[in-house]
């Protein structure tokens, strides 16, 4: 059989697409989270399937970082896409159009926090204008955000995700972990306003509420970047209240749980109504289109008579119809039949976690499956950890990485960086979770 190796080797298709990328592309790809081994070059998608530049078929947990809840190139939205080219949808780029107020209409009527939206390309400037939005409100600067936390790429939020314990340093509770940053040619200022503190830790974002002026509290409401690290009981709705104690908006980045966890998001799970909240990923079946919402009148600094009050936003981009027909699509297919694609999302989760535990048993391994409908990622340790910093300090990262990549080797495609959560899509079958876990098994026996 074929191997990754053999698909990534020199001679390969993929090899020879990435040395033709690293002569015109800086940095041989376009988001360097995208830069992995094996470096494989994907050339088609369809439902749960990957086919690489050789010719390899994968089965798909990676979903291009989560957006394909309904699985590549759904033919719905696919459809709505094409039907809404055909019928002269264009980038207008003047007034308002109807298609992004059916969106609008849809997304408040489903996630109840969405008193007014606005509509962007990604995650990235979604979080950029909540934070804006969030000084604005407040007249202050300082912003929380969580250790083990992604929140885009812009300046403030941009520290490192996932920094060895040998950079974090002895635990930290209360208090505040050093900003890490991600990236070269962060303003020194910005960094100074930024305050990193651990997930579930409430006692910390209430050290540093006391102690700066904070415009906002930050967080993911469930770690997705470093696998799925759900809120303790009752953490989120302590961060409701001390936000409300110190005047600090509470913001919930639900680029990854929104429209994955539940329709309303993370955030009807929970119970806890956050101030503002971004939506990104899975909202628009893998185009792409970002949320930003909340209370109607802090949104309604978008449109403040004090000039000096008024929040900008922009974009050239912004509702462009091909994400916005795709939107449409994917929020009515999930309202659809009582919510039949997260119930079978659910039930495919389960036989998933049910069949990995199994077999994790039968091999004596200390590991446990965290998982939220189709979010789902493997500790190898004796329990779920709180936070990053337990998890960096227990999780066996070098058994993660080599089972990932013997699952690549067997055609099962799960990203290839320890921690990293799997998804599951609407479109995966049963047939396709069980064929997973035969060759789990199997992997498990290579590594
Ligand atoms: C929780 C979270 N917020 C924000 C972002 C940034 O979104 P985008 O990549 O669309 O800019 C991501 C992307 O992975 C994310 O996972």
């Amino acid at each position: 059989m074929q191997t990754a190796a053999s698909a990534t080797g020199s001679g390969s298709a993929s090899d020879a697409l990435f040395r033709r990328s690293a002569e015109v592309i800086a940095g041989g790809v376009v988001s360097l989270n995208r830069k992995v081994d094996p470096g494989l070059a994907f050339v088609r998608a369809q439902g749960s399937r990957l086919w690489d530049a050789d010719g390899r078929e994968y089965i798909d947990y990676h979903a291009a970082f989560a957006p394909h809840l309904l699985g590549h190139n759904d033919p719905e939205v696919n459809d709505a896409v094409l039907r809404a080219m055909r019928e002269g949808w264009s980038l207008m780029g003047t007034g308002t159009t109807p298609w992004e107020v059916r969106l609008a209409e849809l997304l408040t009527e489903v996630v109840p926090s969405l008193q007014r939206v606005q509509l962007v390309n990604t995650g990235t400037e979604a979080v950029a204008l909540a934070v804006r939005l969030a000084r604005a409100w407040t007249g202050r600067e300082d912003v929380i955000v969580m250790l083990g936390g992604y929140n885009g790429w812009s300046d403030d939020v941009a520290r490192s995700v996932a920094p060895p314990l040998s950079e974090i340093g002895p635990r930290v509770s209360p208090g505040e972990y050093r900003f890490l940053p991600i990236t070269a040619g962060l303003p020194r200022e910005t960094v100074r306003r930024v305050h990193v503190v651990n997930f579930n830790d409430a006692a910390s974002v209430q050290y540093v509420l006391g102690r700066h002026p904070v415009a906002c509290v930050l967080t993911e409401p469930v770690l997705q970047n470093v696998g799925v690290l759900p809120p303790a009981p009752g953490y989120l709705a302590e961060l409701r209240s001390l936000c409300d104690l110190h005047g600090a908006l509470l913001v919930f980045d639900e680029v990854k749980t929104g429209f994955r966890s539940a329709l309303g998001g993370y955030q009807s799970i929970a119970g806890v109504r956050p101030d503002l909240s971004v939506f990104g990923k899975a909202v628009a079946g893998g185009h792409p289109l970002a949320v930003l919402g909340g209370h109607a009148d802090i949104m309604g600094l978008f449109d403040s008579k004090e000039a000096s009050r008024r929040v900008l936003v922009a974009g050239t981009y912004n509702a462009h119809p091909v994400p916005v027909a795709a939107a449409i699509a994917t929020i009515e297919r999930l309202k659809r039949n009582g919510g039949e694609v997260h119930a079978r999302l659910e039930t495919l989760g389960a036989r998933l976690q049910k069949g990995l535990e199994e077999i994790y048993r039968d091999r004596g391994l200390a590991a446990v499956v965290s998982r939220i409908g189709s979010a789902f990622a493997t500790y190898f340790c004796d329990r779920v950890p709180a936070d990053w910093h337990e998890l960096a300090a227990r999780h066996d990262f070098e058994l993660d990485r080599r089972l990932r990549r013997a699952l690549i080797d067997l055609g099962v495609y799960h990203f290839p960086i320890p921690t990293k959560q799997g998804s599951i899509s609407a479109a995966h079958t049963e047939a396709d979770i069980d064929r997973t876990l035969e060759r789990t098994r199997e992997a498990l026996r290579r590594v």
